[in-house]
């Protein structure tokens, strides 16, 4: 790395994009940034890629750019997906020159139902987030002869307190569990429940920039694979740091939620359900359904990049959860009643 080496990274203001710009900082690598929103500064910009054109300080060669736009919504319409997951790609691949280093974040669930990202059918996927992070990754291979991909599972924070600069994705679960949207789990007890922290994503990206361009398109998984938490273990760690946090701030504890087998909730709850409760209790019942495939799995992902344990992270970062949203966590939740 020279001192005019450049790095862009996007998506800077994210859950990941904001740890690995001040990473990449911390480590004396000259890093802009862009994001959709916000205020611009010396190093970062505004532009909302794939919807105008880059504005004209970005033109020009990057020695290394970190993409990592995304929408991470499961629910999206296929075409809303795509726009937010492929268009803003092939805007930051545009300002990418043959030399430049390359680095796409994906996700650890984009091999869908068919454990690969070659097939362009939405059916091979459990949701158009999956279906459109594959086509991102495929544009990768088409259009550049080299590049990284680092894929990832459920991201939690920094290790050393729990913080992010932005709760999305999993963080639906504490907010879930406090205000009784969810009257049970409907998940598999001993799935495997994969996560990693910004810090290792960030560390990893570090890592591979220090390293250089790869020599064709290099793959990494991170993750704990095998060693993944149990799901029912991540919830009682989930339900144990709400607990103490509401003990120390004198609410009343959450009582621990049942759990039903995906097979149980499709044949007997979902149609009792959808006979005797109102829209409202029914659309908040059935919101979580996205989430059901990803609280069932048993096969552990082939991680390259085995991260330390996550046990303590996840307690920390639903802890600080808490904090940063406190009215969320102080809810009581009512009992169901059809
Ligand atoms: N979070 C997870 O649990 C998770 C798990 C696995 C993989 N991943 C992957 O990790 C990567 C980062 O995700 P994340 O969780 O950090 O996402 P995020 O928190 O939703 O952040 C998305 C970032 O992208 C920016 N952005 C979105 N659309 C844009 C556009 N058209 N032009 C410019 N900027 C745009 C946002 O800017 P504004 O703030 O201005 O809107 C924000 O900075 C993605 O590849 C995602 O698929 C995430």
């Amino acid at each position: 790395m020279t001192a005019s080496t450049r790095t862009l990274v996007t998506g800077a203001t994210g859950t990941v994009g904001s740890t690995v710009v001040r990473a990449l900082r911390a480590a004396g690598r000259p890093t802009y940034s862009v994001s959709r929103g916000g205020t611009e500064g010396t190093h970062h910009f505004v532009w909302r890629m794939g919807e105008e054109e880059p504005p004209a300080e970005l033109r020009g060669s990057w020695d290394a750019i970190v993409h990592c736009v995304a929408d991470t919504r499961f629910g999206l319409p296929d075409g809303d997906a795509e726009e937010a997951n492929v268009r803003p790609l092939r805007a930051a691949l545009s300002l990418a020159g043959p030399d430049t280093h390359f680095v796409h974040l994906s996700s650890s669930f984009v091999t869908g139902l068919e454990g690969d990202i070659t097939s362009p059918s939405r059916d091979a996927y459990r949701n158009s987030y999956e279906w459109s992070k594959a086509t991102a990754e495929r544009l990768v291979h088409a259009e550049r002869d080299n590049a990284d991909i680092v894929r990832f599972p459920i991201v939690v924070g920094a290790r050393a307190d729990g913080s992010l600069d932005r709760y999305s994705g999993f963080f639906w679960l504490p907010a879930a569990m406090c205000n009784g949207a969810v009257p049970a789990l409907v998940a598999e007890e001993k799935g495997l429940l994969d996560m990693v922290s910004t810090d290792d994503i960030a560390a990893h990206v570090t890592r591979l920039l220090d390293s250089g361009p790869p020599r064709g398109h290099r793959l990494s998984v991170l993750g704990r694979g095998d060693d993944a938490q149990r799901v029912g273990e991540a919830f009682d760690t989930v339900l144990d740091a709400l607990n103490d946090w509401r003990a120390e701030n004198g609410v009343t504890p959450l009582d621990r939620l049942p759990y039903v087998t995906p097979q149980q909730w499709n044949r007997f709850y979902l149609p009792f359900a959808e006979e005797y409760l109102d829209r409202m209790q029914l659309l908040k019942v059935t919101a979580f359904r996205a989430y059901q495939g990803y609280l069932s799995v048993t096969d552990p992902f082939d991680v390259t990049v085995r991260v330390p344990d996550t046990r303590d992270v996840l307690y920390r970062s639903i802890r600080r959860w808490a904090k940063t949203h406190e009215t969320s966590a102080r809810r009581v939740p009512r009992p169901w009643r059809a």
